[in-house]
């Protein structure tokens, strides 16, 4: 039997997911958002590219939950990006709306689904989730660190030359200008990076890399990256579903790992069937240490302005 996945949002990241989804054949899928004939609409776009491509797995839009009914795994897109005039205040708080009325009825639902988030300001968002779902924290996991490290490698295989399949890297931390790239983990055919290239050329690649997102934004204008983060989603739900046991940066649930407790932040964990199976532990360098920390207390900032309560 096919596996079944809901993805929330049927903007561009969650549009762009369903279809990267669909295409591997193996789940099918629920598209839901709340305008009306968004979802229905490219889902049926996508399930009429299934005979081309060979899927004969379903797609389904709606603008309700019922058809989201015992979902193996969700992944939540919805939101609303910046706009001009509205505070960071503004956005995490309409977010987080959003994101507490979804989980609400995402594990109404589905109460022994795992969850993928991909709204921003993201791990103060998959926190959220977490807190509203009830859900074991090894089942609601935040997408970042994949897009980050993926962002990393190519302009890493760019400037080599190099096929970015031998690029081998990790960005941990919060998913903003405070993530953290290992650089002196970073490999090219197992031979370290620093070895490779000078200092200040992979000062600016991190650079970047951290100013990757903004870099797509200022280009699009008129919205945020989607294709590398349905991509970044696409494999958690590999991972996930197809029991792999991948070693992935990831939004988890801290409890002590790294120094940080009681947040959500990237870190390299093992996914398989069950979510996370493990947080793994990297020793870091002091300045990676502070960085990571540092990165923590931003997102930190984010959950107390949450809490506060509302004027
Ligand atoms: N329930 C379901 N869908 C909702 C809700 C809700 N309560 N509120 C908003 N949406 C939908 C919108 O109708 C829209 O179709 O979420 C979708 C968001 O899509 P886009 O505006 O295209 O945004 P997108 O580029 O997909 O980004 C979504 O992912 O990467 C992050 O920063 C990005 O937080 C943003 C999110």
């Amino acid at each position: 039997m096919r596996k079944k996945v809901t993805v929330v949002g049927a903007g561009q990241v969650g549009g762009t997911t369903a279809l990267q989804i669909f295409q591997r054949g193996y789940a099918d899928v629920v598209l839901t958002d709340i305008v009306e004939g968004l979802p229905q609409g490219k889902a049926l776009d996508i399930l009429e590219s299934g005979p081309i491509i060979g899927s004969n797995a379903q797609i389904v839009g709606t603008n309700g939950y019922e058809e989201t009914a015992n979902s193996d795994l969700v992944v939540i897109t919805s939101g609303v990006a910046r706009k001009p005039g509205m505070s960071r205040d503004d956005l995490l708080f309409t977010n987080m709306d959003i994101i507490g009325a979804v989980t609400r009825e995402i594990v109404r639902y589905s109460p022994n689904c795992i969850i993928v988030t991909v709204t921003n300001p993201l791990d103060a968002m998959t926190q959220h989730a977490y807190e509203v779902s009830g859900l074991p924290k090894q089942r609601v996991i935040g997408q970042s660190g994949i897009l980050d490290t993926a962002r990393f490698r190519t302009f890493l295989a760019q400037e080599l030359n190099v096929s970015i399949r031998d690029v081998q890297a990790y960005v941990l931390g919060g998913h903003g200008d405070t993530m953290v790239p290992l650089v002196h983990y970073t490999t090219v055919g197992s031979v370290p990076v620093t070895e490779l290239l000078p200092k200040d050329t992979l000062e600016r690649i991190v650079q970047r890399t951290r100013d990757g997102g903004a870099e797509i934004v200022g280009l699009l204008k008129t919205g945020s990256a989607f294709y590398a983060p349905a991509a970044a989603v696409a494999e958690m739900v590999d991972a996930i579903l197809l029991d792999q046991h991948r070693i992935l940066p990831c939004a988890a649930y801290l409890e002590g790992e790294y120094g940080i407790s009681g947040l959500y932040s990237g870190v390299p964990v093992k996914l398989a069937a069950g979510g996370i199976e493990e947080i793994v532990s990297i020793k870091l360098s002091a300045e990676e240490e502070a960085m990571l920390k540092q990165s923590a207390a931003v997102v930190q900032e984010l959950i107390d302005s949450m809490r506060k309560p509302r004027v």
